[in-house]
């Protein structure tokens, strides 16, 4: 016996938590202690099988999840994605990260949570200004979890059928309680703040009252994320339905020279002297530095370079505060 008592414990949390480095790593380890005791043979077979099952793995789509798409009336509801996007490229705050890996460790762990009894995290409200990444967030949770994306736009929704969105939203829970995934319910203040755009005040109550009793049923099966503009409208009552309320807010100088080098990591940025474009990007979201960054890198593309020119990218962004304030 070469794989120790440890080994196995190790191999199979790994395994249970889907993180494929740990596990590679720790076949490694046993491939490894074989070859020190001398069985040559079983570590070079090993080391094989471990090359082997990892080509495969990145050859297969990352996505363990058979692609489900919503049929019937459903389809009308939401849209199916796949997304790529991985929390590692998100410049986000501390604290905004440290919650979004709870949930994620919590989503890996369920089986040995709901052993206990205990659910993980799953109702999940996102709220803070434009382009600071609430809808990324869903995207990369699901990226993260290989669950597909389903979207939910409730503006859309409660415009398209009025009196019927309840039933229409019933439809959508009854099906995250089927077919595991992320359910996004995008522009959420849709429900909650908007009480004064002269929309049925007694209908988006009746609305948001359908909405947060289909929340608290909520099976722990899948993610239910709710996205707003509008934190602060929305009512402290309201925050308390969710698992967990996560704050987004605009980039700090840092953040913003992060999420600008991020986009330009295919560029050649060696002649940008980062400290004189800080001031240049106060009070852009997340979204409008990512567009001020391509701006400057087709430019550069285009005019048949792979170097960003200092220049090039204060007037990306010039032109991005100018578009802000038009
Ligand atoms: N925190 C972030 N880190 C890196 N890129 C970001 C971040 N936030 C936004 N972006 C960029 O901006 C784009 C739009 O962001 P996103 O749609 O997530 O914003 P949002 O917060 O949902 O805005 P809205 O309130 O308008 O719906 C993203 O696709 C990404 O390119
Ligand atoms: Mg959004």
């Amino acid at each position: 016996m070469t794989a120790s008592a440890d080994h196995l414990k190790a191999l199979l949390s790994a395994h249970a938590s889907g993180d494929d480095d740990r596990f590679y790593g720790i076949a490694l380890q046993v491939a490894a202690k074989s070859a020190r005791q001398g069985h040559t043979r079983f570590a070079k077979e090993l080391r094989e099988l471990i090359d082997a099952s990892r080509a495969e793995k990145i050859s297969r789509p990352a996505s363990p999840t058979p692609v489900v798409q919503p049929r019937g009336e459903l389809a009308s509801l939401l849209t199916a994605d796949y997304p790529e996007t991985r929390l590692a490229d998100m410049t986000l705050a501390e604290s905004a990260r440290g919650a979004l890996e709870k949930v994620l460790h919590e989503q890996r762990q369920r089986g040995r949570l709901e052993r206990f009894g205990f659910t993980p995290v799953h109702r999940l409200l996102l709220s803070g200004p434009p382009g600071t990444g609430k809808s990324m967030t869903a995207s990369a949770l699901a990226r993260e979890l290989g669950l597909p994306l389903f979207t939910i736009r409730l503006d859309g929704l409660i415009s398209r059928f009025m009196g019927e969105t309840a039933s229409k939203l019933r439809l959508v829970f009854d099906a995250a309680a089927q077919t595991r995934a992320v359910y996004l319910f995008d522009e959420f203040d849709a429900l909650g703040a908007d009480r004064s755009a002269g929309h049925d005040v007694g209908e988006a109550r009746r609305i948001l009252n359908s909405f947060l009793l289909f929340l608290d049923q909520a099976p722990a099966e899948s993610m239910v994320v709710a996205a707003t503009n509008h934190g602060r409208l929305l009512d402290s009552a309201l925050f308390r339905r969710f698992d967990l309320a996560v704050v987004y807010e605009p980039p700090s100088r840092d953040q913003a020279l992060e999420v600008l080098s991020r986009r330009l990591a295919a560029m050649d940025t060696s002649t940008v002297i980062w400290e004189d474009l800080a001031a240049l990007t106060e009070q852009l979201s997340h979204a409008e530095l990512v567009k001020a960054a391509e701006a400057a890198a087709k430019q550069a593309i285009l005019g048949g370079s792979d170097t960003i020119g200092a220049g090039q990218l204060s007037d990306a962004l010039n032109e991005r505060r100018r578009l802000r304030h038009a």
